[in-house]
């Protein structure tokens, strides 16, 4: 049983407090509990592990037997963290197989599941929380959606995007969402998120205005294979182990020292 840790109502009182929020994923037992041993605040399973586990191009091919079976990993290395689990690629296309699919991942050892879209995924966040799952949503650069979105980019540029994002951000919170993942959106936009929602809002290419951060652990290590993204700090780099590594992340995160200028998007 895990250790009284990280919860949701811990998460708000951080927001509530500016207390910068640090999370990170990871998709194993020993690194779970080499971030949970340095104080990370969240753990997330991300659906990621098609990229730098399986090494595949996108996250689609991820099934939910390879999240089930990473989470338990993971699970097993946690002890104080929160842990967060993404539903794979139309796992969650209906209420009927959001409450399996996220049924699968909770009993695999998640604390909430992350979901991506806007619109599309009220219902389920609905239903979800309702029947006490804990859910996140996911906007801006939604990977699961890349071939629509014709690739990685950022997202939120024009004054319809940005409308729609803000209306999609409050909507998600309406419909029962506990937290809000941003990815790569303009630093203004997602200020301007952040303080209009009541719900903890975690960035990844977002700038600082928002209210924690999150990196592929993998990137974060420098282990980017290609070109990495602007958003991308390598912590292992100067590091001397990578425990100093993971505290440096963290301690960068809490001090507002990361992202820093050049590491988001102004426009
Ligand atoms: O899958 C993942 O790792 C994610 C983060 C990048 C937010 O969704």
């Amino acid at each position: 049983m895990k250790t009284p840790g990280v919860t949701i109502r811990k998460l708000l009182q951080m927001k509530r407090d500016r207390q910068p929020i640090a999370m990170l994923t990871a998709y194993d037992a020993a690194f779970a509990h080499l971030l949970d041993r340095c104080g990370i605040d969240c753990i997330l399973v991300g659906d990621s592990l098609g990229n730098v586990i399986q090494g595949r191009d996108s996250t689609v091919p991820v099934t939910l037997a390879d999240m089930a079976y990473h989470v338990a990993c993971v699970r097993r290395g946690t002890d104080r963290a929160l842990l967060i689990a993404d539903l794979p690629f139309l796992s969650y296309s209906d209420v009927g197989q959001a409450i399996r699919s996220a049924k699968r991942l909770m009993q695999a050892g998640a604390e909430m599941v992350k979901l991506e879209g806007g619109a599309a995924v009220l219902d389920a966040v609905a239903i979800l929380s309702r029947l006490g799952v804990p859910v996140c949503g996911h906007l801006g650069l939604t990977p699961q959606s890349v071939h629509q979105l014709s690739g990685y980019r950022v997202q939120g540029r024009t004054p319809d995007e940005q409308q729609r994002l803000i209306e999609d951000a409050a909507a998600l919170e309406k419909a029962g969402a506990s937290m809000l993942v941003v990815e790569c959106i303009p630093d203004a936009l997602a200020s301007r998120l952040t303080e209009a929602a009541g719900i903890p809002v975690i960035g990844i290419g977002a700038g600082r205005g928002v209210d924690g951060q999150v990196l592929v652990l993998y990137d974060a290590l420098g282990l980017n294979a290609g070109q990495a993204p602007r958003f991308v700090r390598d912590f292992a780099s100067g590091a001397d182990s990578l425990e100093s590594a993971i505290a440096g992340y963290i301690d960068a995160v809490r001090g507002g020292e990361f992202p820093g200028p050049g590491e988001s998007y102004d426009d």
